[in-house]
């Protein structure tokens, strides 16, 4: 029988989007339904991973060069997958991850510039076959995602024009890989953003929430 879909799935968008209600609503359903859940994020979800995490979070905007930053989210990556991500799903668990490889090359490509074929370069080395089954692209007007975000750390600082092209970017990710990428208007109440997912869950790995 041919394997479907990784049950891995990965949340992201700008920020204030409502990425983390989200992903916490999906686990507490998946879980309900008696499913196995492994609830993680990026930067981060190891020790290292969220040492690596402090430096790029932290600090003034400018300190890093582009090409170090984003080889500092693959290093992150690279920890990420093989102590949390591969692991879980080998142990049948579902994964779900707040922001993964799509936030590279909105940030770092669409956002400062980086050469989007090197960014694809790198993440068919670090991430090879473990591409999440499904990614939820929240999409919110930046204005309205910059007020609502809760913390006022490194990447929010780095002003509107960057929040604007790496929200296009996202947009442009979301058209190139339909099959795993959805869309999601975020500017809409909770409830109908959670129904929308959990019908992507669905149709994409056949499990009704
Ligand atoms: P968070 O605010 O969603 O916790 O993520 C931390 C910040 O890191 C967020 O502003 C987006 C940024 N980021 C990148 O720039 N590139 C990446 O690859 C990832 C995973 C996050």
């Amino acid at each position: 029988m041919a394997a479907g879909p990784l049950r891995f799935v990965t949340f992201e968008g700008g920020e204030g989007a409502g990425k983390s209600t989200q992903i916490r609503l999906l686990a507490d359903a998946l879980r309900q339904a008696g499913e196995l859940v492994e609830l993680t994020r990026e930067p981060g979800g190891t020790k290292g991973a969220e040492e690596i995490r402090n430096l790029l979070v932290e600090g003034a905007a400018g300190r890093w060069q582009a090409e170090s930053e984003a080889l500092l989210h693959f290093a992150a990556r690279a920890e990420h997958l093989a102590h949390v991500i591969r692991p879980a799903l080998s142990a049948g668990k579902w994964v779900l991850c707040d922001r993964f490889a799509d936030s590279t090359l909105a940030y770092q490509g669409y956002g400062q510039g980086l050469e989007l074929d090197w960014l694809w370069t790198l993440r068919r080395h670090i991430v090879g076959a473990t591409e999440p089954g499904l990614t939820v692209i929240l999409d919110l007007p930046v204005e309205r995602g910059l007020a609502r975000a809760e913390t006022e750390q490194r990447y929010e600082r780095m002003g509107v024009d960057f929040h604007r092209r790496l929200a296009d970017g996202f947009r442009q990710l979301a058209k190139t890989d339909p099959t795993r990428c959805r869309l999601i208007d975020a500017a809409r109440d909770c409830e109908a953003i959670a129904g929308e997912i959990a019908g992507l869950i669905r149709t994409r790995f056949g499990v009704s929430l």
